[in-house]
């Protein structure tokens, strides 16, 4: 792969499995030095390690993106570690499938602090890392959730069309800068989020019938896009809202 991000200095949060996982290795293959922070310690450990046995550069850093303290300490130990930031990358997040009348308090405060409170407040602490590079990337994983209604996540679809309404917003407000900020809209992808949906085997199926692709995404499928919004081919593309999805959403009936 070329080495197209040579000497980036990125952070990967949620990197411990499925999409931020793929995206780790991704940035790193080509060239980037990647914190990969998740909160599960073990998994970032291990990440780390299989990124170094690839050739990569890669810190791990345990953290829960839903603590303030956390992301203070994620982004000055990285900040520390490689001497600067240039890309940022919210993947962390948390599926909530409920219909709206069973939807339960701590399940709202939950999904709102990991897939959306964190991504303000780690956009928050890297901006000013991310003004100096002179070449800052923010990419967001949002949805196609953001997007459509599926009537089955009613809060998990609010913080993922918050996710892209704050990509917008920090788009503008950081051009001026430099810095470029996109999001990502995968549809269906096989991760350990989707796991529990997939069990059932009708939901399986009905869900491949609507893709016009007939499959189901792959992190690698997410992680391709990302590097790009991350590489200087991209530094005149921000606020953008790029969907993954094989044609899902564009689908008539
Ligand atoms: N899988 C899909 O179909 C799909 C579709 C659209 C969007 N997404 C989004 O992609 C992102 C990655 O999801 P995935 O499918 O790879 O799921 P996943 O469950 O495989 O990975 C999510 C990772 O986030 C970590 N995480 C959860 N809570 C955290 C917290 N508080 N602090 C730090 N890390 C935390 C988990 O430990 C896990 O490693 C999420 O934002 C998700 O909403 C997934």
């Amino acid at each position: 792969m070329a080495k197209d991000l040579k000497g980036v200095r990125a952070l990967v949060t949620g990197a411990g499995s499925g999409i931020g996982r793929a995206v780790a290795r991704r940035l790193a293959a080509g060239g980037c030095r990647v914190a990969a922070s998740d909160v599960k310690e073990d998994r970032v450990d291990e990440v780390a390690r299989l990124i170094r046995g690839e050739g990569g550069d890669a810190l791990a850093i345990a953290a829960d993106v839903a603590q303030q303290k956390d992301v203070d300490r994620m982004t000055t130990e990285t900040v520390s570690a490689f001497g600067g930031l240039d890309v940022v990358v919210n993947n962390a997040g948390v599926g909530y499938a409920a219909f709206i009348e069973t939807v339960e308090d701590a399940e709202i405060d939950r999904v709102l602090g990991v897939n959306l409170l964190s991504v303000i407040r780690i956009t928050r602490a890297a901006t000013p890392h991310l003004k100096k590079s002179g070449r800052g990337r923010i990419v967001n994983v949002a949805s196609v959730e953001g997007i459509r209604g599926s009537g089955l996540l009613p809060v998990y679809s609010a913080t993922k069309a918050g996710v892209i309404g704050m990509t917008r917003s920090n788009a503008v407000e950081l051009a001026r800068f430099g810095v470029t900020v996109n999001a990502v809209c995968p549809g269906p992808i096989q991760t350990e989020m989707l796991s529990p949906l997939l069990a059932d085997e009708k939901y399986h199926e009905k869900l491949i019938k609507g893709v016009p692709m007939r499959r189901l995404g792959v992190p690698e499928d997410v992680a391709g896009a990302v590097a790009f919004f991350a590489s200087e081919e991209s530094s005149f593309i921000t606020g953008n809202v790029l969907v993954i999805d094989g044609g899902m959403t564009v689908k008539a009936l």
